[in-house]
């Protein structure tokens, strides 16, 4: 099998004529994780948002470059961006849950590829909405119910909401709703995962949470992560790459970087001397 998930060539970015991202070349590592660190404003997020063409919603955002996909460039104008994103998910610092039940949250992306097996017969649905028996939805053969409960639980979610899956998903903790956008996310079986600083707004337990996740999807998902968290990177990814005024610095495995870059920008960066 390829190793190589996504290839970046020359990816270049512009707001309004101004560049953000200048040339960027990249091949992400399959089933590992890749983490994007380098001062605010470098273009870590303008990067991550190419790869799955969120800047599509950004009218004054125009891209050139290509990015290798499944043997195809997703920078194309004929990509299906839809499908390109339950391909390729994100998940942002601030954690957006749809204003539904936990329970809808997962199973939205489920529903809109029309999963629910025809003449479905799933607990939900015999029980309304009002209350969800979470020991009969465990056991439910439904394919679409039975992925909901997977996905939560590869989340690392069940068992905080099982019993309060009918509940509004945004009563949900910080550190909650964060897992939630990462359960809705692989529920429709993505490739690749992208996290914009997942944790930046929680607390360490649940940091750690989000960590040991992201370790145990890497067997599955291929993972790319932006996060200032320098320890959090040396923790969990396998490779990093430097961002710095737009420029792709320096890219290579996770040691490397931190304990003997190549270019001295990197040096300084990650002992701290500038940031
Ligand atoms: N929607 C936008 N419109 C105009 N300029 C933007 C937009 N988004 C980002 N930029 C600019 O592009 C450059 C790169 O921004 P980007 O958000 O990618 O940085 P970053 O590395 O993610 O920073 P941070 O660590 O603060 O999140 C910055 O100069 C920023 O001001
Ligand atoms: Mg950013």
């Amino acid at each position: 099998m390829d190793t190589t998930a996504l290839q970046a060539q020359n990816v270049r970015v512009t707001y309004d004529g101004h560049e953000a991202l200048k040339g960027v070349t990249l091949d992400i590592p399959r089933n590992q994780i890749t983490a994007l660190i380098g001062a605010s404003g470098s273009g870590k997020s303008t990067f991550l948002r190419t790869l799955n063409r969120m800047h599509d919603v950004t009218p004054s955002a125009a891209m050139s470059g290509s990015i290798t996909f499944n043997g195809h460039n997703i920078l194309d104008k004929d990509t299906d961006v839809i499908e390109l994103r339950t391909k390729i998910g994100m998940v942002f610092q601030h954690p957006v849950p749809f204003p539904k039940s936990t329970f809808d949250n997962v199973a939205y992306g489920l529903r809109i590829q029309g999963e629910r097996a025809p003449r479905s017969r799933g607990v939900v649905k015999l029980l309304g909405k009002r209350m969800i028996d979470w020991k009969k939805l465990e056991a439910s053969t439904d394919r679409m119910e039975s992925t909901v409960v997977q996905s939560l639980k590869d989340a690392a979610l069940w068992d905080e909401v099982k019993e309060r899956l009918h509940l509004s998903a945004l009563r949900l903790s910080g550190g909650q709703k964060q897992r939630l956008c990462i359960a809705r996310m692989i529920a429709v079986r993505p490739d690749v995962l992208l996290l914009d600083e997942p944790c930046s707004a929680l607390d360490p337990i649940s940091t750690r949470k989000i960590e040991d996740l992201l370790m145990k999807l890497k067997e599955k998902y291929t993972i790319v992560i932006v996060t200032h968290n320098m320890q959090q990177a040396k923790r969990i990814a396998d490779y990093t790459g430097f961002f710095h005024m737009g420029e792709l610095v320096e890219f290579d495995a996770t040691k490397k970087i931190f304990e003997e870059a190549e270019k001295q920008l990197t040096r300084n960066y990650v002992k701290g001397y500038f940031g």
